[in-house]
């Protein structure tokens, strides 16, 4: 069962919202819902009902594993039409889920990174090539772009041994584009108005999601006639690493829906953290000061510093800018849960085995555990005391439990080490006067930011 119990609406807020559908920002639209009706509401959509949730009560019962999973709602099941049995969009109970997770953990426990390192330093110089490009000719960039270049060569090349080359090319990889188009689509599908004809919308789908499909198998093509047991990365131990358990091997299929997977939840989120968290540094002078402060300490004048791996765990205050975007803007920013058995949520929500709740993880981080000001952008909530006094689940850019993000080393060794080489080499211009217009295509992204950049000198 998914429909929601009649008594939860008697219980809660419901906000009907199909005269105007959710539009092109449905996350926005539920932050705005919620701040009307409160931090649990129902939202109505052409007689079908979702649960939001922002109240961090609720969600510290959400993640309690024994009582919720998660749920593959209708985004995901959309989502499921490209990436099928991937690792995101599995169910919980599809056997490919658990063999795949025990098989590919450990390429992403904190000690891989190492692994990973160089390969991310390599295309951090390709962005940093770029923009001295771009400085010296006096042209913007634009941020969101060059971050999703750098995501996509990175999980390509690290994870796949594929180089998409995206620096070399005046626009983004087409792999990027049908990609976009085909998060659009999923989202878009929810908000069908029934009897109307989407034949062109699901046929456009169809050409993009063959063409991603094509590229992953070229990316798997690539490999196949190279030595592949000396490969240790993932594409690697997708094709060769046997489950624990019983021995067997990932099948071809789900290679491909993996690879899908990867190229996707590897870069698109990764690369909205790390332009919101430069534009937060734009509009912030003294957490720009801060951080800085802190790339010089370990690079001082240095013209072409070669970050270590060990250097980026002591990038402490870049860490905490990071996570600041993060919680003002999680780019991934609805998850679901679904109840294992019949329960009440806040002892007054019945929910039967199947339904499910939506966490709006935007709002749970503007909840009062936040302090009276949470629309203001301070890294200092983000200190090891502050974290330390706050409850667990107040912050969950991440998702939760079990199927929590297992690429999350990786993104933020990623993006702490991007920020802190750019902090210290460029100063940067808030030329346009951004006033910030986040872009949804499931993920977030600030739209059309732009940067101008001068090189520092060793003087300032
Ligand atoms: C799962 C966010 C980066 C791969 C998730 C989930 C969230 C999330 C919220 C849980 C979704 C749910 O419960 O339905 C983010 C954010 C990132 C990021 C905000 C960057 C800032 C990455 C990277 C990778 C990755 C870099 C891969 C290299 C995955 C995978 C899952 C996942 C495979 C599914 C895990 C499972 O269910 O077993 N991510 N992610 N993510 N993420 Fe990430």
């Amino acid at each position: 069962p998914t429909a929601l119990d009649p008594q939860i609406l008697d219980a809660l807020p419901v906000a009907d919202i199909s005269a105007t559908g959710p539009g092109g920002t449905p996350v926005q639209q539920a932050m705005g819902l919620m701040r009307e009706h409160g931090p649990v509401f129902v939202r109505r959509l052409y007689g079908r009902d979702s649960l939001f949730v922002g109240d961090l009560d609720l969600v510290t019962e959400l993640a309690d594993e024994q009582r919720f999973a998660k749920h593959i709602g209708p985004g995901l099941q959309n989502v499921r039409e490209f990436a099928a049995d991937g690792l995101f969009t599995a169910h919980n109970d599809e056997p490919n889920w658990a063999k795949a997770h025990d098989i590919l953990m450990p390429a992403f426990a904190l000690g891989s990174m190492r692994t990973y390192h160089p390969v991310m330093l390599k295309v951090a110089r390709r962005l940093i090539d770029s923009w001295d490009r771009d400085a010296r000719a006096g042209r913007p960039v634009n941020v969101p772009d060059d971050m999703t270049r750098m995501t996509l060569d990175t999980i390509g090349l690290s994870g796949f041994g594929y180089d998409f080359g995206s620096f070399e090319r005046p626009e983004p990889h087409p792999f990027v584009d049908s990609m976009v188009r085909c998060l659009e689509w999923s989202m878009k599908r929810l908000a069908r108005v029934p009897g109307r004809d989407y034949s062109l919308a699901d046929a456009a789908f169809r050409t993009d999601a063959a063409y991603l499909a094509q590229v992953v198998d070229d990316v798997i093509a690539a490999r196949s006639g190279a030595d592949q047991s000396a490969a240790d990365d993932l594409l690697g131990l997708m094709l060769t690493a046997a489950h624990p358990a019983d021995g067997t091997t990932l099948d071809a299929a789900n290679i491909r829906n993996q690879v899908i997977t990867f190229l996707i939840a590897g870069h698109e989120t990764t690369s909205g953290a790390m332009s919101f968290a430069l534009y937060y540094l734009a509009k912030h002078p003294t957490a720009l000061e801060r951080v800085r402060r802190e790339v010089d300490e370990l690079w001082g004048d240095q013209a072409d510093p070669d970050p270590a791996y060990d250097e980026i765990g002591r990038l402490t205050y870049t860490r905490q800018v990071l996570n600041e975007a993060l919680r003002l803007w999680p780019t991934a920013a609805v998850f679901s849960r679904q109840a294992r058995e019949d329960t009440l949520l806040g002892g007054r929500i019945p929910l039967r085995a199947g339904q499910s709740a939506l966490v709006l993880t935007p709002m749970l981080h503007r909840q009062p555990v936040w302090g009276d000001n949470p629309e203001l952008f301070d890294p200092a909530r983000f200190t090891p005391e502050a974290e330390e006094a706050r409850p667990v689940h107040a912050f969950k850019p991440f998702g939760t439990g079990e199927r929590a993000c297992i690429g999350r080393q990786f993104a933020l060794h990623e993006a702490t080490m991007l920020l802190a080489m750019l902090v210290h080499r460029y100063r940067l211009h808030d030329h346009a006067d951004y006033r910030l217009t986040v872009k949804e295509t499931l993920t977030l992204k600030p739209e059309g930011f732009t940067l101008t950049l001068t090189p520092r000198t060793a003087a300032e």
